[in-house]
């Protein structure tokens, strides 16, 4: 049976679990590829040492995997960007075909990785960057290839998912339960790619450049996190029958494109409001076969590692007959502007509370176009909580009248605003 050797850039998290599906699954691997797929060398750090890992594999050059004739699938998964550039490009001019979980990487210089791979006729799989063991990369690219997918939303954050989880269901605040995901293995000790929404729109510049088939890149995406969410705002979340969600949002809105990353309300009986823990959920809108939602574990070793594997193989399969385009970007829309997006949003005020207040903050919404859905206030000593659901109105108007609005003397600090996302049109 022909040998296919594998080169594992890092051994951490998503690595070990590599080495380990690669040695445990070695029969189920060579029955759908018909060859013998096989760890040759592992490339880490000087003095790594790992108990699974025979330590004759392990070399600390990236050119003795790039010089191993055996070696024909490179997999880069020491995360961050410089050196997993360097590596990936290098494997890609030696002709090597590299399989990354690299979200940031690909979400940033995909398009030259891409350029790079067309020229040495390599190829270059990133399942594993977008959504953990979903494979959601490979329902766009192949099984919807030829479906319009116009919208692309879902929660692609385990972290955040979990965080906002916990804190609807605990009604404990955001430091806390922040901190109880780091001890449970849930959060990073540094989690500020995950809360700030970075992490989560790389996948999203990821996802809407395969699904619009036009290149977007994390510098597209505006991203907010869940660090300003308090335990009042899911409060009222659920007082109105909502859950908060971080969510990544791209539509293709009169062939332009839009992505971004916000925490959002959702409706209770929506299906992705039902996606709890550190679970990962895509959600796909199509003219052409309406809804599709993918759901699973979107991280962790194995479940990582397994989209990881089922890139070897599709690699392995398709390598010397067919070939799946690496870069599916064959458009070149541009994209639709934020502030003529048209969104719903909660809004939160802290307020005087003396009579004539409303009589203050409504004429400016209506003055600019933004009317309101429903209205609750609460008093207490000299203040109120004013909290406003809006009907959809433009971004832009939204923005005027609540800088308008923050600017009058009975409105104290900055108005907290959620969008509202996944109801249907009324
Ligand atoms: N963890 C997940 O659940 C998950 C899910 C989806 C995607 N990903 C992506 O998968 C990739 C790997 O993540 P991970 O969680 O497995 O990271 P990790 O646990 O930190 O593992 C990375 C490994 O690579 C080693 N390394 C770092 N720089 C190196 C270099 N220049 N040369 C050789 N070895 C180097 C690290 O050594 P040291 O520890 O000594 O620094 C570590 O052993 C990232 O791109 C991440 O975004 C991870």
């Amino acid at each position: 049976m022909e040998r296919v050797g594998v080169g594992l850039l890092g051994y951490g998290t998503v690595g070990s679990g590599v080495g380990t599906l690669l040695r445990d699954c070695a029969d189920d691997i060579s029955l759908a590829t018909g060859k013998q797929v096989y760890l040759a060398k592992v490339l880490e750090l000087p003095g790594f040492s790992h108990p699974d890992l025979d330590a004759g594999l392990v070399v600390h050059d990236v050119g003795e995997i790039l010089a191993d004739p055996e070696i024909q699938i490179v997999v880069e998964l020491i995360g961050g960007v410089d050196a997993a550039l360097e590596f990936e490009r290098a494997a890609l001019q030696a002709g090597k075909h590299v399989v990354t979980a690299n979200k940031q990487l690909i979400a940033q210089h995909g398009a030259e990785l891409f350029d790079v791979a067309e020229q040495s006729g390599a190829h270059l799989r990133f399942e594993a960057s977008c959504a953990g063991a979903i494979p959601v990369i490979k329902a766009l690219r192949e099984s919807l290839a030829a479906a319009q997918v116009d919208t692309i939303f879902g929660i692609v954050n385990g972290t955040t998912n979990y965080v906002m989880s916990a804190m609807s269901d605990t009604g404990a605040p955001y430091d806390e339960v922040l901190k109880k995901a780091q001890e449970l293995g849930f959060a990073e000790a540094d989690p500020t790619e995950d809360v700030s929404g970075k992490d989560a729109a790389a996948k999203m510049a990821i996802l809407s450049s395969i699904g619009f088939h036009s290149r977007t890149t994390l510098a597209d995406v505006p991203y907010e996190g869940i660090t300003g969410i308090t335990a009042a705002d899911i409060a009222h979340a659920t007082s109105y029958g909502y859950v908060i969600k971080l969510l990544g949002v791209a539509k293709l809105i009169d062939e332009r494109v839009n992505v971004r990353v916000y925490p959002a309300f959702v409706p209770m009986d929506h299906p992705l409001a039902s996606v709890g823990g550190a679970y990962n959920a895509v959600f796909l809108e199509s003219r052409h076969f309406d809804k599709i939602m993918l759901y699973g574990p979107g991280a962790g070793s194995i479940p990582t590692a397994s989209a990881v594997i089922g890139d070897i193989i599709g690699v392995v399969t398709t390598a010397a007959g067919g070939f799946v385009r690496n870069c599916t970007c064959y458009r070149d829309l541009a994209f639709f502007p934020h502030a003529d997006m048209v969104s719903s949003f909660y809004v939160r005020l802290q307020v005087t509370d003396k009579p004539g207040v409303l009589g203050q903050i409504t004429p400016i919404l209506g003055e600019e176009g933004v009317s309101v859905r429903s209205m609750w206030q609460s008093g207490r000593d000299d203040t109120a909580e004013l909290v406003l659901l809006l009907h959809p109105a433009r971004e832009a108007a939204v923005t005027a009248s609540l800088e308008r609005i923050a600017a009058l003397e009975c409105v104290q600090g900055e108005p907290t605003t959620i969008r509202v996302e996944g109801e249907e049109p009324r």
